[in-house]
């Protein structure tokens, strides 16, 4: 790839790792991703945002090839995917700077070894001026590090982001072309490790409606030209307010948890409830958590595997409570085969979920009619608590 101008004076620099499929060995990438710095040219001064992952630091230097000087290096956030391949852009240019917090100090010293000598502290509100740039410091913490911030340049009404509206996308687009796709790969990103700071990044839109922009680059995925989609949309995912939906997840080894989930689907479709099933020996687990954006109610279904649940609804069980999910509700349903101790064991590892029980179904082997029953009521008790809740739009 080459740099490409998105302002005048500013470039992007996208490193597409078109090939990469897993992220921080934990996020699946069915999209790829990219890496994009951003090369800001002032009168006076050259800075570059961000970097890129070290895997791709020769694709960054390559665009940086006829860039004679470097004075600043604004490093937004100290993840690897950003901040990694820094220690290499220092090497190339001597005069460079790493500016940074106070946080984002230590993480870059302990993780990446830069040089406490390189480095220029800068505060919340600070700015730098590039000549004709001024590059303007907001704080933006927890999307999803503590240390993050993101860069306003008031003269050119461009705000960029770093993992901040974000996406994991592969492409040669430089600016949204495809609303849909951005849209899904952008709440894929959120939901999979921005969610559990929602309360915090509600802080971080107000604080950023501050700011005159017209343009949001994002250091994954394209550059937002119109930024009020993005915007919307995360005032959408972190509202108060819940979908009429059902995410269950859940696993079935003989058959007798998937007859029971089969027909909780019916049943709660017949109450113009929607659900999202996902068979977890063969989900996307990202998918999963696109879902649990919105919805009112998470019910688990699982087999006993000795005492205890099936190992995939464990770990479901175990992510849903890390990534914090706005559900209100919740419900487990499950069969074993002579003793089971499945639904306390659950209930154990979503302490975080601040959830009413609505029902529990656990049966002996195979569903018989009075477990449909059961099922029944648990369908007509969900819709009956989303009907009744403010909260949930119905
Ligand atoms: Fe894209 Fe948190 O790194």
């Amino acid at each position: 790839m080459h740099a490409r101008k998105i302002k005048e004076g500013i470039e992007a620099i996208c490193c597409v790792h078109w090939e990469r499929r897993l992220f921080d060995a934990l996020i699946p990438l069915p999209d790829g991703t990219s890496y994009n710095a951003y090369l800001i040219r002032g009168t006076e001064a050259t800075a570059l945002i961000d970097s890129a992952d070290p895997e791709l630091h020769e694709d960054l230097l390559e665009q940086l090839q006829s860039v004679q000087r470097i004075d600043y290096v604004v490093s937004q956030h100290s993840e690897q995917d950003h901040a990694g391949a820094i220690p290499v852009v220092l090497e190339r240019y001597p005069e460079a700077k790493v500016l940074c917090n106070e946080k984002a100090r230590d993480m870059l010293t302990s993780h990446l070894q830069v040089s406490e000598e390189r480095i220029q502290i800068v505060q919340d509100g600070g700015t730098v001026s590039l000549g004709g740039k001024t590059l303007t410091f907001v704080y933006t913490p927890w999307v999803h590090w503590p240390e993050t911030f993101c860069t306003h340049i008031p003269e050119d009404r461009i705000l960029f982001s770093c993992d901040f509206f974000g996406s994991h996308l592969a492409t040669t687009d430089l600016f949204v072309t495809d609303e849909a796709q951005v849209y899904e790969a952008a709440k894929r990103y959120y939901a999979e490790i921005m969610m559990p700071f929602r309360k915090t990044i509600v802080k971080n839109l107000d604080k950023l409606d501050g700011f005159d922009f017209d343009m949001i680059a994002p250091s994954h995925g394209p550059v937002y030209d119109r930024p009020q989609f993005i915007l919307e949309a995360y005032r959408d995912w972190t509202s108060e307010q819940m979908k009429n939906e059902v995410v269950l997840p859940y696993a079935s080894m003989h058959g007798s948890t998937e007859m029971m989930v089969k027909h909780l689907v019916d049943a709660l479709a017949r109450h113009g409830v929607t659900v999202h099933a996902f068979d977890l020996t063969v989900t996307d687990i990202g998918k999963l958590a696109i879902e649990l954006v919105d919805a009112a109610t998470l019910i688990v279904g699982t087999p006993t595997v000795h005492v205890g649940p099936h190992p995939a609804v464990y770990y479901a069980s175990h992510l849903a409570n890390l990534l914090r999910p706005k559900v209100k509700y919740a419900a487990i349903i499950g069969s074993y085969g002579w003793s089971s101790k499945a639904i306390e064991q659950i209930a154990g590892l979503i302490p975080n979920l601040k959830v009413d029980v609505l029902g529990t179904v656990l049966h002996k082997g195979m569903p018989n009619e009075s477990v449909y029953r059961e099922l029944d009521e648990l369908a007509a008790a969900v819709a009956k608590a989303h009907r009744e809740d403010d909260a949930v739009v119905t």
